[in-house]
């Protein structure tokens, strides 16, 4: 079934969360963005006109785009942005079910509004698991200060601390997290609750005390399911949760959702801010009102997500390349704080690299035809790749791997000279079991390593960057290059793109393209 939605993207005036009216970019005239929903096996055609005065791209998260890497939309990776007054058809062909979402991948538009849950469902009756509903429940951060003047703000080597307009309110469901709509449940009925962590930069935290959680997505993977009392939930990161409303009516109860700022430093008063929803068995009866105990109480047990398995019991790859990655921050000689991967900051090309990749013949499979500043790696096809990422730094980032899923292999203590805090110096190792979890962002928390395998099997363009918008924008990315022979030989770009690319004169060589 073909499928199609089409969004108007332009700027909205916005006062959610009790701000004042600021500047946001929304569909249609809308914000929140509606969600979209389709089911496995149909063609999404997304048609994006844009009314904004830059270019725009939308990104389908966690989709893997199987020939069709330019699909992808992070901006001059594998598309030139759509100029303004210009209009392009992403076809989007759904082979896996889960949740997901889409955003803005050009100027981190993501970051103003740009952003919506996708749901794709399993064909009717072929359904792991068995639920009476499907509930929705995005959170995400909502600023007062547009991204441009936040990330200027933040490389600024005079920022200040708190930001002079503050920081984000939380949002649930697209409204103000004070005002949200409780969940209505019915005695003895199965939930499926998708929660999608669509902020910028915040973390949030979900819980239903008084009800188990059981696992049964992460990223549009399928895992076994296990019991957890609560969830982190690291930006972009998605988790779906069965809850099992009781037989009878004995009360009414709260779930919980807090944000977490983990970069401001606690005594600065301003996280976590938690926001209480109703869930609502009965008008009337009583409130079993309870707060999530923080982490490290004894019997409330938080998910770690290394501790899953995959449903379909794929075990661990065998790696046949090893690849080492440094994230961090840098302070360079102008005083600018930037981010790295491998001290490199990226920065993005003159050519979407993957106009590159085509048109550059053998010479592809070279790394440095990409340019420095793109940190690109090329990957042959099919070859098993082991990231150890580490991260000596003080902040977590939730790392995000286009066009894959990768295993969870490992988290431990970072590998540094450098001086680590006390109290994460006993740190332990954390192993996967034989059959680890998969996903498409994981975090790799303070002061630690994680390690990741996925098979290149996927021919593209594939960003990997933290999540956390304004670290993206610092330059903590990178691309995967994979099999560009592959790719010379099968892939045509739509001319349209290209035209995207020759409107405003940039160059685009070699005869495999268009
Ligand atoms: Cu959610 Cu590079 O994207
Ligand atoms: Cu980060």
């Amino acid at each position: 079934k073909r499928v199609a939605v089409s969004w108007d993207i332009g700027y909205v005036a916005d006062t959610r969360a009790g701000h004042t009216l600021r500047r946001a970019i929304g569909a249609n005239g809308m914000l929140p963005i509606p969600p979209v929903a389709a089911t496995v096996g149909d063609t999404l055609e997304l048609t994006v006109h844009n009314s904004l005065d830059t270019t725009t791209t939308i990104h389908a998260h966690g989709l893997f785009q199987r020939n069709a890497t330019y699909m992808d939309g992070p901006a001059m990776a594998t598309q030139c942005g759509i100029p303004p007054g210009a209009s392009f058809t992403y076809v989007y062909e759904l082979d896996n079910a889960g949740t997901f979402w889409l955003h803005g991948h050009d100027h981190h538009q993501n970051s103003d509004g740009l952003r919506a849950p996708m749901i794709v469902h399993d064909k009717p009756g072929t359904e792991p698991f068995a639920y009476d509903q499907d509930i929705l429940l995005p959170v995400e951060d909502w600023f007062h200060d547009e991204f441009a003047d936040r990330i200027k703000q933040t490389i600024d080597p005079n920022a200040t601390f708190p930001p002079p307009h503050g920081y984000a309110s939380g949002l649930i469901n697209g409204t103000d997290g004070d005002s949200t709509r409780p969940l209505r449940f019915e005695p003895g009925r199965t939930y499926r609750l998708r929660l999608i962590n669509m902020s910028a930069l915040m973390w949030f935290q979900f819980s239903l005390p008084g009800h188990k959680l059981e696992v049964i997505e992460i990223d549009g993977e399928y895992t076994a399911p296990l019991s957890v009392d609560g969830i982190d939930i690291g930006p972009a990161q998605r988790y779906s949760v069965l809850v099992s409303a009781y037989p009878t009516v004995a009360a009414n109860f709260v779930y919980n959702v807090t944000m977490h700022a983990n970069f401001i430093p606690p005594t600065a008063g301003l996280t976590p801010r938690t926001y209480i929803g109703q869930v609502v068995y009965r008008e009337g009866a009583p409130r079993a009102a309870t707060i999530a105990p923080a982490h490290g109480s004894p019997d409330f047990q938080w998910l770690h997500d290394i501790e899953l398995q995959p449903l379909d019991g794929q075990p661990a790859l065998v790696p046949d390349r090893r690849i080492s990655l440094e994230v961090g921050n840098l302070v360079y000689s102008t005083g600018q704080h930037l981010d790295h991967i491998n001290n490199i900051t990226y920065t993005a090309p003159k050519v979407p690299t993957l106009l590159t990749a085509l048109s550059m013949g053998a010479a592809a499979a070279d790394p440095r035809v990409y340019g420095p500043q793109t940190n690109a790696v090329v990957l042959a096809h099919n070859e098993v790749v082991e990231l150890t990422v580490n991260n000596p730094g003080d902040l977590p980032h939730p790392l995000h791997l286009h066009g894959h899923t990768f295993q969870i292999i490992e988290v431990g203590p970072a590998m540094t000279q450098l001086k680590i805090p006390e109290e994460y110096q006993s740190t332990t190792v954390r192993c996967a079991g034989p059959f680890p979890p998969r996903r498409d962002t994981a975090v790799v928390p303070e002061y630690s390593y994680i390690k990741i395998r996925f098979r290149a099997d996927n021919p593209g363009v594939w960003f990997f960057h933290c999540h956390m918008d304004i670290h993206f924008a610092m330059g903590m990315a990178m691309v995967f290059v994979e099999a560009p022979d592959i790719l010379q030989q099968t892939l045509r770009v739509p001319q349209e793109m290209l035209d995207f690319c020759r409107a405003r004169d940039i160059p685009i060589a070699g005869n495999a393209i268009g």
